[in-house]
């Protein structure tokens, strides 16, 4: 039966050079790309919610949201460079748990992936289009119509700059990336050296107004640490788009589990300067929920000059949150048109060594949900899609030791069953700590995938074996 049929390891890589990718990625590309695509809307905008949902406490949130990537983070490192395929925890779950739980997957991965680029995009806009009407650009065409505009064409422009660049070559999109990760680390260290001399310990009591698990609220928002950890979760995902890059890196064996973990230590460093900065300097209530929480601290404490420049910084360095995502989408694609669920003519690779039709394809989609579509609970919706493909890759990183414990693994990850249960028994957890809308509308998503799988992929599948 084809829904647990298992793809063989040595399959997982095409042999023919036309749909063969360019080697051009060494470790501080890939580190910079991890931490390019980390770093952004979460620490920027949803530390505000977070504190929001957890008051003080939203520092225990993420604690927890760091551990369990953590966990999720040393198995990608283990399976990426065992099976260094560009597919991702697609790849690894047709290898290990078969083509059913596959599809499901990579039909999470969509999620993940498309909805952190046009919640990301229209998050750039938010902070460009200000600049752009003070020159005369209509209002109407910087906005969906959910908030009474016609089309958000800043989020749609933004996309494209992305995807032409990553057409254009990996290497030229990974030297530029380079450049806006060392901003942004610039812009952070900048709000923590202005913010944490201000650190009062009286804006910590009490520590936690709304409690541990989710509840419901009197108003209608679902509250507490582990509601505010499993939005807070977004902004720690990112590493796992390096894993997309095996196929591109020089030396997968050693340069894919430096730029995972490395750029997740990197980032939960920063957060946690960030995150202690910012819940010590004001009282959480003045900034919870603030569109722009960073600049918002700095302008409180009479530095305007400064909530300019991380404002502008923002904007400057943000796309490379993009560019990790939609090069992630890509590869991920990639991988499914070479197995037979998308057309196979979408994976040719350009005479540049990028897969430049799909990455086309993939930029038109999401530009199309950043234009026209509504970005409040997107990125809870991401953050579904990504816990879902974080729970396969535990699940995977289990199934392996015990099913071929003896396979080479040039990263093995030391205490394995810890890592992998707390892998899937986390993100399960984070998961059920969604707003109840964001579980709902994960798993229509997910049905519909599965009537897609069994009407059109099934058979596709089958045509390409
Ligand atoms: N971690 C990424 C961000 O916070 C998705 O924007």
């Amino acid at each position: 039966m084809s829904w647990t049929r298992r793809k063989p390891m040595e399959a997982m890589t095409p042999r023919d050079a036309g749909h063969q990718l360019a080697r051009t990625l060494s470790w501080p590309h890939l580190l910079a790309l991890g931490v390019g695509a980390i770093v952004g809307t979460g620490i920027l905008t949803l530390i505000g919610v977070g504190a929001d949902r957890a008051g003080p406490a939203v520092l225990l949130s993420f604690a927890i949201a760091g551990a369990i990537c953590a966990c999720a983070a040393l198995a990608y490192a283990e399976l990426s460079t065992m099976m260094p395929a560009a597919g991702s925890a697609y790849s690894y779950s047709y290898v290990a748990l078969g083509e059913g739980i596959a599809w499901v997957v990579g039909w999470s991965l969509i999620l993940e992936y498309s909805l952190v680029v046009s919640t990301v995009a229209v998050g750039w806009s938010g902070y460009a289009a200000p600049l752009l009407t003070a020159i005369g650009f209509p209002q109407v065409l910087t906005q969906g119509p959910e908030l009474g505009g016609l089309i958000n064409l800043p989020a749609i422009f933004i996309i494209a700059v992305v995807a032409g660049l990553l057409m254009l070559g990996t290497r030229e999109s990974a030297r530029l990336n380079s450049v806006l990760v060392l901003i942004k680390i610039a812009t952070l260290s900048l709000f923590v050296a202005v913010a944490l001399p201000a650190f009062d310990a009286q804006n910590l009591h009490p520590f936690m107004p709304f409690g541990f698990a989710k509840h419901m609220g009197p108003d209608g928002v679902e509250r507490g640490v582990m509601a505010a950890a499993a939005i807070i979760f977004f902004a720690f995902y990112g590493f796992d788009a390096i894993s997309t890059a095996a196929e591109e890196a020089k030396n997968p064996d050693r340069d894919l589990a430096i730029g995972i973990v490395g750029s997740l230590v990197i980032c939960t460093l920063i957060y946690v300067l960030v995150a202690a900065a910012a819940i010590g300097a004001l009282p959480f209530t003045r900034f919870a929920d603030s569109p722009e929480p960073l600049a918002l601290i700095l302008r409180e404490m009479g530095q305007g000059g400064i909530a300019r420049i991380v404002a502008i910084a923002a904007v400057i360095a943000l796309p490379t949150v993009l560019l990790g995502f939609l090069y992630g989408q890509s590869r991920i694609f990639l991988v499914m048109a070479r197995d037979g669920f998308l057309p196979q003519s979408l994976a040719k690779i350009s005479k540049r060594g990028t897969p430049a039709r799909i990455t086309a394809v993939t930029a038109a989609l999401v530009a199309v949900i950043a234009g026209l579509l509504p970005i409040d609970e997107i990125a809870a919706l991401a953050n579904a899609g990504t816990l879902i493909a974080f729970t396969a890759v535990g699940w995977c990183l289990l199934v392996l030791r015990r099913r071929s414990p003896d396979l080479r693994r040039p990263f093995r990850t030391p205490a394995a069953w810890f890592v992998g249960l707390g892998a899937i028994g986390g993100c399960a957890y984070l998961f059920v700590s969604l707003p109840m809308k964001t579980i709902v509308a994960c798993l229509v998503w997910n049905a519909i995938g599965l009537g897609v799988y069994f009407l059109y992929g099934q058979r596709r599948a089958a045509v390409v074996r």
